[in-house]
């Protein structure tokens, strides 16, 4: 027998009260980022078939979901445009009667500033062939010119006023481009999130029935990084630092718990995590089906992204989880 006392840890966790005492790491409202879709031309919402509780928003619902948001004193809201035209352009996308900037208006004349705006910045689903950009005749995306309709865009959603654009196009030099053209048309103070370390995702799949963005043929490997790679996202990081983001983006997110730690660890900005479509919904499909408390898987996988460094999280669970004082 030891001469020391058996270590009791479960001294510390006997109640409710004592776990709440000493948890570690606690979920906050403020830290939960509500992506939304919204698409033009809708007159009612549309419930979303792969996202249980997820629907498409019409500009006038989108106002009342926001100020829902608000009351709970949700982190912000990230919108996502589903416009009438599409083009092999992407012309819709920074068209200032688009879906984005004009739901963008109504949330303002709801709750003011009251709740802190995202403007996703990407032209998959404004293109009719559902890329992230123009193409070249082999199918890839052209960088710089994907890179100057991004510019249009996000200068577009700033003059709506958004508080933040958030380009996840993974196009090489967007950063520095959408902080030189903010800055030109007289939005020094409108901050940009990086998607950083964007991957190449098979948990993407729900998002694209979301928000009609699927590609007509082909994939985003192209620009988006491989699953396989740690040390790569350090560089796509560090560049958008140097380009200038105020908050740096890791997607998805539970696949990828290394990488937000890593950028907590290696960086000073604030670093986001998006909770994607695909780890939402496989939550709700096990749920539907008897195998999980879908709730509380959802709060264990927020909660785990929140341990592994992550200051804010895109989490299509933002109210749910708000609600429940998460
Ligand atoms: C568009 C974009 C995507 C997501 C956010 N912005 C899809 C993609 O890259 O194909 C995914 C979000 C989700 O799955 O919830 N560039
Ligand atoms: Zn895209």
């Amino acid at each position: 027998m030891s001469r020391f006392p058996t270590t009791r840890l479960r001294r510390l966790r006997r109640t409710p009260a004592l776990r709440s005492a000493f948890a570690e790491t606690r979920l906050h409202p403020a830290a939960l980022v509500l992506p939304v879709f919204v698409k033009q031309g809708l007159t009612a919402p549309e419930p979303i078939g792969s996202m249980p509780g997820v629907s498409q928003h019409t500009p006038e619902s989108v106002a009342a979901l926001a100020k829902e948001a608000a009351d709970l004193g949700v982190g912000g809201m990230i919108l996502f445009g589903i416009p009438t035209a599409k083009d092999a352009q992407g012309s819709s996308g920074w068209d200032p009667d688009g879906p984005v900037p004009t739901a963008t208006r109504a949330i303002r004349d709801a709750v003011g500033e009251d709740l802190v705006l995202w403007a996703d910045v990407c032209q998959c689903e404004y293109t009719d062939h559902g890329h992230c950009g123009p193409l070249d005749a082999t199918g890839q995306v052209v960088n710089d010119d994907a890179v100057a309709a991004y510019v249009r865009d996000a200068v577009t959603y700033a003059n709506a006023g958004a508080d933040l654009v958030a380009p996840s196009g993974m196009m090489d030099g967007q950063v520095a481009a959408i902080r030189a053209g903010l800055d030109e048309a007289d939005h020094q103070g409108v901050g940009l999130v990086a998607y950083a370390a964007k991957y190449a995702s098979a948990y993407y799949g729900p998002f694209r029935d979301a928000a009609e963005s699927a590609m007509v043929a082909g994939d985003r490997a192209g620009h988006q990084m491989d699953p396989a790679n740690r040390r790569e996202a350090h560089r796509e990081l560090e560049l958008d630092v140097v380009e200038g983001a105020d908050v740096l983006m890791v997607k998805p997110a539970l696949p990828y718990l290394d990488v937000i730690a890593d950028a907590r660890d290696r960086f000073g900005l604030p670093v986001a995590a998006y909770q994607v479509s695909g780890e939402y919904a496989m939550v709700h499909a096990a749920a539907e089906r008897g195998w999980l408390d879908g709730d509380a898987a959802l709060r264990e996988a927020v909660l785990g992204i929140v341990r592994a460094g992550a200051d804010l999280v895109l989490t299509y669970a933002a109210l749910e989880l708000a609600r429940s004082r998460a």
